[in-house]
């Protein structure tokens, strides 16, 4: 039977050090709970990264056994690896210049060497994995040259690609100096997906002007193959959101937060540190809303998760130093005795406390300045139930695309944000509900199962389209 390997830096479980033993636990970010719903069918296989620099080769076949018991398979990168490969070109090159920061881009041609070594590295961890009738789905920015890797050692393997970030403009691509590369790295798939049509234009566009190939019809053709090129919007699984906010322990928790929290709104963010994010701004809007609007002094309070990343890449560290002055601040300048504007958390938490948040939340304040799709924001809509809520979301997030009921903003216009947060909580309880009934419809409907489905339908059809053309 085929099955399909499913290939991405991290795994959908971390492996953390600790006194007592190695622990494994699920990992953050949205590739990794996006896709944790649906790799496990089929006897499929995800291989990655375990996030955790494991030497001693007895802890190595620990980690091997215990992930292959949840369908997974381990590379397990060296320190000079994870410095030069995961921090340095994707973190510090990638990262940056696909979300419009080149000016945090850095080009340092021994992080361009790593990253081709461990995207080797990779491609031979498939290669002994899969069998020659095996679908392989190659995930992210990390691994963009794996594609083409791959279909050299397998020239008629069935290669699928997906982006989980924006594709620039290609005026951010020409800047990079191995952009070229980059391109015939995603090329040797023969399906390419992303978040967006937008993304979808710009990477084209970048395969036209820098490589010279023709792209029409959302196809690229090269002397070799014909590659489909397609727009799909990522979904979460919306059941086991919808089911956990209504299950005991979620709703204890949410009981606990309530007595804590008072009477007091409460406006939610949740996000890896991350300077795309826009938590900074978010800070802004705050203390922008309790200068504008004093009568919220006391009724209302910022629930702000940022979850650690990243944090060896200098930005991530500069940004944490921020966000805890900003904090400091605006509490030292707004608290009373029984109240505080901000309860900030760094630090992850497990999926059912996550879910309460969502639940008991009167508003998501969802601005990244950049996000490829954000599952944050179709997190929340899934796990209002029939609760009422607002979503304010930024216009510059992939999930914008689609969620025309949220209230859109661009997160850089901090009146415009202070304006939303205002009219978020003071809007009618049944406008609340349509807005959100309506996002629930959709995001319901447009589930991870969907996607997934929609991918590799148009993946087969991409084999097809070229034995009839062959
Ligand atoms: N998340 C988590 N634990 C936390 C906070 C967040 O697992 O304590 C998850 C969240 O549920 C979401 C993901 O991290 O699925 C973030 O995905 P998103 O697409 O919003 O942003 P990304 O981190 O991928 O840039
Ligand atoms: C984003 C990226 C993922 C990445 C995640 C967490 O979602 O698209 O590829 O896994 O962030 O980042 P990390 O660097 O911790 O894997």
């Amino acid at each position: 039977m085929s099955r399909t390997i499913i290939i991405s830096n991290r795994l959908p479980t971390k492996v953390q050090r600790a006194a007592d033993g190695l622990h494994f636990q699920p990992s953050e970010g949205g590739l990794a709970t996006g896709l944790g719903s649906i790799y496990r069918a089929d006897g499929n296989v995800w291989v990655g990264w375990p996030g955790l620099f494991v030497e001693d080769p007895a802890e190595q076949a620990q980690v091997t056994a215990r992930l292959a018991d949840d369908s997974m398979a381990p590379v397990f990168l060296t320190e000079a690896e994870i410095r030069d490969y995961y921090e340095g070109f994707s973190n510090g090159t990638l990262w940056p210049t696909f979300h419009y920061f080149s000016e945090f881009a850095t080009y340092v041609p021994a992080h361009w060497e790593a990253y081709r070594a461990v995207n080797e590295k990779f491609c031979q961890a498939v290669l002994a994995l899969a069998g020659p009738e095996d679908t392989i789905w190659v995930h992210d920015y990390q691994l963009l040259l794996l594609p083409e890797l791959l279909r050299r050692a397998r020239p008629n393997a069935t290669i699928g690609f997906f982006l989980h970030i924006p594709f620039p403009s290609y005026e951010l691509v020409r800047v990079l100096p191995w952009g070229p590369e980059l391109l015939r790295g995603m090329l040797g798939a023969d399906l390419i997906g992303f978040h967006t049509f937008g993304y979808m234009h710009h990477f084209l566009s970048a395969v036209a002007h820098l490589l010279g190939l023709p792209t029409q019809n959302g196809q690229v053709e090269t002397p070799e193959r014909t590659i489909l090129v397609d727009a799909f919007p990522m979904g979460i699984d919306y059941e086991r959101y919808a089911q956990a906010a209504v299950s005991e322990a979620a709703q204890g928790y949410e009981r606990t937060y309530r007595e804590v929290l008072g009477e007091a709104r409460v406006i939610l963010s949740i996000d890896r540190l991350d300077y795309t994010k826009g938590i900074a701004q978010r800070l802004h809007a705050l203390e922008g809303l309790l200068v504008a609007h004093p009568e919220w002094v006391g009724q209302v309070s910022l629930l702000m998760v940022v979850v650690p990343s990243r944090d060896q890449v200098a930005q991530y560290a500069a940004l944490k130093e921020e966000i805890d002055e900003l904090v400091g601040r605006i509490n030292a300048q707004y608290r009373t005795i029984t109240w505080n504007p901000i309860n900030y958390f760094y630090r992850s938490f497990p999926f059912e406390e996550l879910v309460a948040f969502y639940h008991l939340a009167d508003v998501a304040l969802v601005t990244p300045v950049r996000d490829g799709m954000n599952l944050v924001a179709k997190e929340f809509i899934a796990s209002k139930g029939d609760r009422p809520g607002v979503l304010i979301l930024s216009d510059r997030a992939g999930a914008a695309q689609e969620l025309s009921d949220a209230l859109l903003i661009n997160p850089t216009h901090t009146d415009q944000l202070v304006g939303a947060l205002h009219q978020a909580l003071t809007m009618p309880a049944d406008e609340q509900c349509q807005r959100l009934r309506h996002l629930q419809e959709l995001v319901r409907q447009y589930d991870v199962f969907a996607w997934t489905k929609l991918f590799m339908d148009r993946l087969a059809y991409s084999k097809i389209k070229q034995q009839t053309l062959a």
